[in-house]
C-alpha cells in the first residue's frame, strides 16, 4: 500500500490495494492508520459493488444508518446521492460546508462514497481539515471554543442553508424535514479530539451549529462568523476531482465538507454509507 498526500493538511491517495478481497487485520489497520494521518482517504478506479463498499466502511466502524435521509429502497444501509442531468439549478446534497448530522447525540464517525456516475467536468468535493483550522485559530477565537460547548440543531437545513425546499426535485435525494427530535438542541464540545491521534479540532459546523454554550444566539453570531470563516479557509482544504470508480473515506468529526455544484446537464451518482464511533470528546 503505497499513501501520497494530496495536499499540506490532508487527503491522501492510497494505491496498491484491491477492495474487492476481503481486508485483513494489517490492511484494515494501514488503512485506519491513513485516515488518522490524512482525514480523508481515496482509492482510484476501484469500482466497488455495494457488498464490497460496505466492508470496506466495517472497517473503520458499525455502519450506521443514516436517520432523516431516503435510503435505497433495496438497501437500506446506503444512501443514492444523485442529481440527474435534467436537474437544473436545483441544490445538491451536502452543497454547503458542513460535517454530517452534528446535531444527533452521536454524530457519524465517518462516511464512504463510492462513485458510480461523475460528470465529465466538475461535481468535485471539497474537505477542510478542522484539525489545521484549530491548531492556527487566533488566539481570542481560541479562547472563546476552548473547554466550551457549542450547540447544535438540524432546523437550518434547507432553510438558512442548501438546498432550500423548493429546489429540491423528485429524483434527488430527499430529506425528511420538521421532526422535533432534529430540530431539539444538542451539545458538543467546540473542540474535540481524535481518539485515533489525540490530536484537537474545531468542531464546530456552519450548517448545524446555532451559538455557543453560554452565549445568547445574537452574542454567538459574529464569533460563529469568524470562525466558520476561518474553519473553510482554502489553506486548510482538499479538493477532489472524482473519477468513475473511485472510492473515498473520510473522517467526519476531524473535517467539514463541501460538495460543489458545477455540473448542471450531467448525471452523478455516488452511493454513500456512514460507520459510527463514540460519541465526540
Ligand atoms: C455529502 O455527503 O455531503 C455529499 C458529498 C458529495 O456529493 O460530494
Amino acid at each position: 500500500m503505497r499513501i501520497r498526500p494530496l495536499t499540506g493538511f490532508m487527503g491522501a491517495e492510497i494505491s496498491g490495494v484491491d477492495l474487492h478481497q476481503a481486508i485483513g487485520d494489517d490492511l484494515g489497520q494501514a488503512l485506519r492508520g491513513a485516515l488518522a494521518g490524512h482525514l480523508m482517504i481515496v482509492l482510484r478506479d476501484q469500482h466497488l459493488l455495494r457488498a464490497d463498499q460496505k466492508r470496506l466502511t466495517r472497517v473503520f466502524g458499525p455502519l450506521m444508518r443514516l436517520p432523516y435521509v431516503e435510503p435505497m429502497a433495496e438497501d437500506p444501509e446506503v444512501i443514492a446521492v444523485l442529481k440527474e442531468a435534467d436537474e437544473i439549478n436545483v441544490g445538491v446534497f451536502g452543497g454547503d460546508w458542513h460535517s454530517d448530522f452534528s446535531f444527533l447525540e452521536n454524530p457519524p464517525g465517518g462516511s464512504v462514497l463510492n462513485a458510480l456516475e461523475v460528470p465529465e467536468v466538475g461535481g468535485d468535493t471539497v474537505w477542510a481539515s478542522q484539525i489545521a483550522a484549530y491548531e492556527s485559530l487566533p488566539t481570542d477565537l481560541r479562547r472563546m471554543v476552548d473547554g466550551r460547548m457549542a450547540v447544535h440543531l438540524g432546523a437550518p437545513y434547507g432553510v438558512t442553508h442548501a438546498p432550500p425546499a423548493e429546489a429540491r426535485s423528485g429524483a434527488s435525494i430527499r430529506m425528511t424535514r420538521g421532526d422535533p427530535e432534529a430540530d431539539r438542541e444538542r451539545l458538543h464540545p467546540a473542540v474535540v479530539t481524535d481518539p485515533a491521534s489525540g490530536r484537537r479540532a474545531l468542531f464546530v459546523n456552519p450548517i448545524y451549529t446555532t451559538r455557543l454554550d453560554g452565549l445568547t444566539t445574537e452574542e454567538s453570531a459574529p464569533v460563529l462568523a469568524a470562525l466558520f470563516k476561518h474553519a473553510t479557509k482554502p489553506d486548510f482544504s482538499c479538493r477532489l476531482r472524482w473519477g468513475a470508480g473511485d472510492v473515498v473515506v473520510w473522517d467526519n468529526r476531524m473535517s467539514l465538507h463541501y460538495a460543489t455544484n458545477d455540473y448542471d446537464g450531467a448525471r452523478r451518482l455516488l452511493y454513500r454509507t456512514t460507520y459510527a464511533a463514540q460519541p465526540p470528546v
